[in-house]
């Protein structure tokens, strides 16, 4: 079962990547930080504080009933507590099995998987057939979050804030003692700061096609 993990910093276009893979291919996919999301915000909400494992834990089970691909997943101030949550080592185990469990067997007996995350290559699935490690610029990732959510039309915060959030996300991902957001030794290296997503695509497709021989 080919599985194709994508890893990167927030808002490096690993996402928007490794959706448009899936569907191409017509693999199923998961946005792992999808399910960090939802256990800081299930956290949020019951009052607890995403620094304490044990409110971590608490908010696995209602993972089940959480709806993964809700907006209300998406804002920065969710994003921020998905990194506090995800520093947790007992909350990470937890979500082990699910994410490797997907990657094996996909929903819908699909052909293969596409996961995106932080540690897919390193941690999750290290025998992954194609690994990519997708990076930007910092500041180009902030312009990309800010024109993001003014599309929207949601209340924003300023460049200045978003480039900080990110800056300061990027440190506690990086500097974790576990599962540390980091490229693979066999990862190929993407760098998107100056390419449209059609280019970017083009040239992962290209990878994946070499190396799965279609
Ligand atoms: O990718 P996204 O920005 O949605 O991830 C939210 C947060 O979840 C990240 O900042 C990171 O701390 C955490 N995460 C992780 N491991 C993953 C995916 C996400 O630690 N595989």
């Amino acid at each position: 079962m080919p599985v194709i993990a994508i890893d990167g910093p927030a808002a490096s276009g690993k996402g928007t990547l490794a959706r448009k893979l899936a569907s191409h291919l017509d693999y199923a996919h998961l946005d792992t930080g999808a399910l960090y999301r939802a256990v800081g915000l299930a956290v949020l909400h019951a009052g607890g504080d995403p620094a304490c494992e044990s409110d971590a834990l608490a908010a696995v089970p209602k993972l089940a009933q959480m709806d993964l691909d809700s907006e209300d997943l998406r804002n920065e101030s969710t994003g921020k507590a998905a990194s506090e949550v995800a520093a947790h080592n007992g909350l990470r185990q937890a979500l082990l099995e699910f994410q490797r469990n997907f990657a094996a067997m996909p929903p819908q007996g699909q052909a293969g998987a596409v996961l995106d995350g932080r540690d897919i290559g390193t941690v999750i699935c290290p025998d992954a057939d194609i690994k990519i490690f997708v990076i930007a610029d910092v500041e180009t990732r902030a312009q990309r979050r800010f024109d993001e959510l003014s599309a929207k039309g949601e209340s924003l915060p300023d460049y200045a804030t978003i480039l900080s959030q990110l800056k300061e996300r990027d440190h506690r991902d990086q500097n974790r003692s576990t599962a540390p957001l980091k490229q693979a030794d066999d990862a190929y290296l993407l760098d998107t700061t100056n390419s449209d997503i059609e280019a970017v695509f083009e040239s992962a497709l290209t990878l994946v096609k070499k190396k799965l021989g279609l």
